[in-house]
């Protein structure tokens, strides 16, 4: 948990309420609830909202009303931070601020509360929650320290011109929304990911497989995952217009290890001795 250095009261907390309806909540977002004399929720899911309204408190401000067709995200996120910190002064417990998925991972509002709220001298605890990287993890059971793991958002890749490595595992966010700041729910023309393909074929092969990922976000629900070869992506539009995924694209190739010596001393015991020391 990320805290203010002070040791007062805490003023909002920021929470994660997982993926899968209420039942990631963590033992600390639960505690957190619990003290909260009022919630501001950032969760499509209504399961989520009934939940904290039958068990917490009925003082629930959902924030996902502040969308606006083709808005830029930052005005939005700006009004949903000041509605939290105004919050934070009109009552007179702690308040929470939950959020679908991690707090923290690819997600502003939640920066911008911790940001303002610590200038206005306000105790921002900040607990983590289940992302959709970790449910995805689990879904195709990926080990990340295995090969090691690059991550982007669809559109940074693009803004950046990030080198991806074909070596190295790739999980790329926000690939339904590539290209624009604004919100909207307008379906996606094929042509909106051609640039975004064409950027991925100067690293990967025309044929390279990749994996289209849709952790579940219900307790019955099944978790999606649609294989192309990347060369067709545009035509996964209609598939991309269903909801949030996470592109996973496999390495080209196990990478050879490249430093034999290395691997000897590795699994030498001589060499255990020589790097380490007792503690007494
Ligand atoms: C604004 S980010 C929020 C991420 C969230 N804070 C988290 O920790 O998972 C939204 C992106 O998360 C990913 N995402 C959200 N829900 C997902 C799901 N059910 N399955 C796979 N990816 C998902 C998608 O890449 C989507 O564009």
């Amino acid at each position: 948990m990320t805290t203010s250095t002070q040791s007062n009261p805490i003023d909002i907390y920021i929470i994660g309420t997982g993926m899968v309806g209420y039942t990631q909540l963590t033992r600390e977002a639960e505690n957190a609830l619990q003290a909260s004399e009022r919630v501001y929720l950032l969760d499509g899911q209504p399961m989520v909202e009934n939940h904290i309204k039958e068990t917490y408190t009925e003082d629930v401000v959902m924030l996902n009303r502040e969308y606006n067709e083709g808005e830029d995200r930052v005005a939005t996120y700006d009004r949903m931070s000041e509605e939290v910190l105004k919050g934070a002064t009109e009552v007179d417990g702690p308040i929470t601020f939950a959020l679908y998925g991690h707090p923290m991972i690819f997600v502003n509002p939640s920066r911008s509360v911790i940001r303002q709220g610590r200038e206005q001298g306000l105790n921002v605890e900040v607990q983590p929650g289940i992302s959709a990287i970790d449910c995805v993890y689990s879904d195709i059971a990926f080990d990340p320290a295995a090969n090691g793991v690059q991550m982007f958002e669809a559109t940074d890749l693009l803004l950046r011109e990030w080198e991806l490595n074909p070596e190295v595992p790739a999980m790329i966010w926000q690939v339904s929304v590539v290209e624009t700041d604004r919100h909207s729910e307008k379906k996606s023309k094929e042509s909106r990911f051609t640039r975004f393909k064409e950027y991925l074929q100067n690293f990967y092969p025309e044929d390279h497989t990749g994996y289209l990922l849709q952790t579940a976000t219900y307790p019955i629900a099944e978790s999606q995952r649609h294989e192309f070869e990347i060369s067709n992506l545009e035509q996964m539009a209609p598939i991309l217009d269903k909801g949030y995924y996470i592109l996973h694209l496999p390495p080209i190739n196990e990478r050879d290890l490249q430093n034999e010596e290395l691997l000897q001393e590795v699994r030498s015991e001589d060499h255990l001795e020589e790097i380490t020391v007792r503690d007494n």
